[in-house]
């Protein structure tokens, strides 16, 4: 199993978008995937129950009091966590993770928010050992803007690159509202979209080996 905790304290980032799609490229590729919600929003557990019974299977954990036991044959279990976790707790929320993805706006006010929270995910001992890769994605870009030059000098700054660009897409918000990610949506449906996302699928399927697989 690849265990990916989606996290960062500051709020409205993408957290929620990136997990609930990330769990529809594994589930769509075949793999048995389970969606925690560590979050007392419970927005996952809502997007699951909107979820149709017709698309590909992805188990719901309510994990939003504590973190609670993985069903047997899950290959991809993906963890969405709340915003203003707190400095103190952030070592604790990172054990169950194989890796950890964090969103980022190209935004001043994301970008100071998210220094003190990288800042302090370096310090851990796994990530500074590289056995928890970080994966930080730049998320809402715009294309022609300087915002997306401006995240990219200052994750530079912290010693990071964003490993995966999604550009601030209206679909996101509809397929959202159907219970549905892109990688649901027909090859026409989802043409564009769904290529942003192969630079942080291939880093987080390279965790286990299991290169050249279909997603
Ligand atoms: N790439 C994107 N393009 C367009 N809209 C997006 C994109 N990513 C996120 N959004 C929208 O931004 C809003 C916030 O996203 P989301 O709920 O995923 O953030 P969050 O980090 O989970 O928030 P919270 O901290 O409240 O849990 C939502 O309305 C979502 O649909
Ligand atoms: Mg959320």
């Amino acid at each position: 199993m690849i265990s990916i905790l989606v996290v960062n304290a500051k709020g409205g980032c993408g957290k929620t978008t990136i997990a609930t799609n990330l769990a529809t490229a594994f589930a769509n590729a075949g793999l048995r995937t389970a969606l925690a919600d560590c979050d007392r929003q419970r927005s996952c557990l809502g997007w699951l129950k909107r979820r149709p019974k017709d698309m590909p299977e992805i188990v719901a954990l309510d994990w939003h009091k504590a973190q609670g036991k993985v069903p047997d044959g899950i290959e991809r279990l993906v963890m969405d966590t709340g915003a203003g976790l707190r400095s103190s707790r952030v070592q604790e929320a990172l054990k169950p993770a194989d890796m950890i993805v964090i969103p980022v706006l190209p935004s001043v006010f994301d970008e100071r928010a998210t220094r003190t929270f990288l800042k302090k995910v370096d310090t851990l001992k796994p990530v500074r050992k590289g056995k928890k890769p970080v994966g930080i994605v730049g998320n809402r870009l715009r294309s022609r803007t300087r915002a997306e030059a401006e995240l990219d000098e200052f994750l530079a700054k912290l010693g990071h690159e964003v490993a995966a660009r999604l550009r601030d897409r209206a679909i996101y918000q509809d397929v959202a509202r159907r219970g549905l990610g892109i990688f649901d949506l027909s090859p026409g449906r989802r043409a564009g979209a769904v290529e942003e996302w192969l630079p942080l699928i291939r880093l987080i399927e390279s965790q286990d080996g299991s290169v050249g697989r279909e997603i």
